[in-house]
């Protein structure tokens, strides 16, 4: 049976009646993606006010793994809600956020003592990471990279690479904080690729150290295993082994930025996993409670321990219904083996999409992690011009014809998807119809060309 069932134009009568109301009652800057309303979802499923069903393939930025609505979810948090919905952990302190805390210890990467704190999003968990890294070291300085992306409050887009929506006419920013290259080997200079090119791109963390901030100042280097935001770049762990040990050597707190990736999509439970990389700090969010507000800073013990009591925390963080919710989600991951079907997505994608490098001349490179798939667009593969407007254009008209899916990239010309991990392959199929059948409709001819065995193209 289709997933996908478009009934009218897009957006329906009353989605377009909402939008209307929306654009007086809610600032542009708070945009949104698509123009429909939603009414309800299901797993892999959402259905709009007007009655059109859509395969979603953004899962609220990255936050359904479990899917919508998931039965084990809805429970918890309804029984919850029988209990007491907020008490302020700071006040009167309620088990589940020590269950869940006890539990992100024991899974978080490293075989050290952990301790967790929980916040309410993603860009606090980095915050309070910054903090806490702060306070540990004494030092002020934070490095994080170009394209990283990790959140919108003053720190959090001070952190954040992209100037555009995020930062330009928004400034001053926090201080202390310095900017080094990701490893983007689609969009490298080096004569030489992976693994000849021995990731030398990781010595940009030792070249800050003379030309921008001396490494005695630095607290933290933040970064993301794949970038999300960013466009799913993903380095190999080679890059990452040498990041660590140069963090180790000279006392700085590496943090790893898991919001986007953690919870199995990578096809391990935190990416860091598939890397063989231990942080000293892990923070994550999104899928971690199905999309009720929590983010969660998880690190060895020594370092968490460096605050004073109440220097880290506030009102609603770690709220027990969404306590309840991510102790459920993790239950659903364990039980429905979903950091397993992350891996199986993988290659189901992999194989879905083996041609289509010669059968669409805009794809210029596909990559990601298990799930965690994009697709980088380009008008010419020698210059690797960015195809921005042609991006934008596929998905309108994904959304058209039923699938929901986001673009990201510094240059806004990827597709990514977060699909939740509970899709079936029958609806993997359908929605990956519908993305084909987008790349087809639009793309300027370019040279035919293919990929070699580590996913670079290569001329015919
Ligand atoms: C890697 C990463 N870090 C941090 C954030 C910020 O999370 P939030 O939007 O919950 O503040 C995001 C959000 O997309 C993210 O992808």
């Amino acid at each position: 049976m289709s997933a996908i069932n478009i009934r009218t134009a897009i957006p329906g009568p009353l989605s377009a009646a909402w939008e209307q109301r929306r654009r007086n009652a809610v600032p542009s800057g708070a945009g949104s993606a698509t123009p429909v309303f939603i009414a309800s979802g299901e797993g892999a499923v959402l259905e709009d006010l007007d009655g059109n069903t859509y395969l979603d393939f953004a899962g609220g930025i990255g936050c359904m793994n479990v899917g919508h609505r998931a039965p084990a979810v809805v429970e918890a948090v309804q029984q919850q809600m029988e209990r007491f919905t907020h008490l302020c952990f700071s006040v009167t302190p309620y088990d589940a956020y020590v269950r869940l805390a006890e539990e992100l210890n024991r899974r978080s990467p490293g075989s050290f003592a952990k301790k967790t704190m929980l916040v309410s999003t993603g860009v606090e968990a980095v915050e309070n990471a910054v903090k806490i890294a702060r306070a540990y070291t004494k030092r002020p300085a934070v490095i994080a990279f170009e394209d990283a992306f990790h959140g919108r409050t003053l720190l959090g887009m001070t952190l954040t690479s992209k100037v555009r929506p995020y930062k330009a006419g928004l400034g001053p920013f926090a201080p202390e904080v310095y900017r080094i290259p990701y490893a983007y080997c689609y969009r490298c200079s080096e004569p030489s690729r992976y693994p000849e090119c021995e990731v030398r791109c990781a010595g940009a963390l030792e070249d800050a150290f003379r030309h921008t901030v001396e490494a005695t100042s630095v607290a933290a280097v933040l970064v993301e295993p794949v970038l999300g935001e960013g466009g799913f770049v993903s380095p190999p762990a080679a890059y990452f082994q040498k990041l660590r040990d140069i963090c180790s050597q000279r006392g700085i707190v590496l943090i790893v930025d898991e919001v986007q990736t953690g919870y199995g999509r990578t096809g391990t439970f935190f990416a860091c996993e598939q890397l063989g990389l231990e942080p000293d700090i892990v923070v994550t969010a999104k899928s971690i409670a199905a999309g009720l507000p929590l983010g969660a800073v998880t690190g060895r013990a020594e370092i968490m321990d460096a605050p004073a009591p109440g220097a880290i925390g506030g009102t609603y963080v770690g709220n027990p219904l969404a306590c309840e919710a991510a102790l459920a989600v993790l239950k659903i991951v364990d039980e429905q083996h979903l950091v397993e079907r992350a891996s199986q997505i993988g290659e189901w994608i992999g194989h879905r999409t083996r041609a289509y490098a010669s059968a669409f001349p805009l794809i210029g490179e596909i990559r990601g992690r298990g799930a965690m798939r994009a697709f980088e667009l380009v008008r010419d593969r020698d210059t690797r011009e960015a195809a921005k407007q042609e991006t934008e254009e596929i998905i309108r008209y994904c959304w058209h014809r039923g699938v929901i899916v986001l673009p990201a990239g510094t240059r806004g010309n990827v597709i990514r998807l977060l699909l939740p991990l509970v899709i079936t392959d029958e609806q993997l199929d359908e929605g990956f119809s519908v993305l084909e059948a987008a790349l087809a409709s639009v793309g300027a001819p370019v040279p035919v060309a293919v990929f070699d065995s580590g996913n670079r193209m290569r001329k015919e």
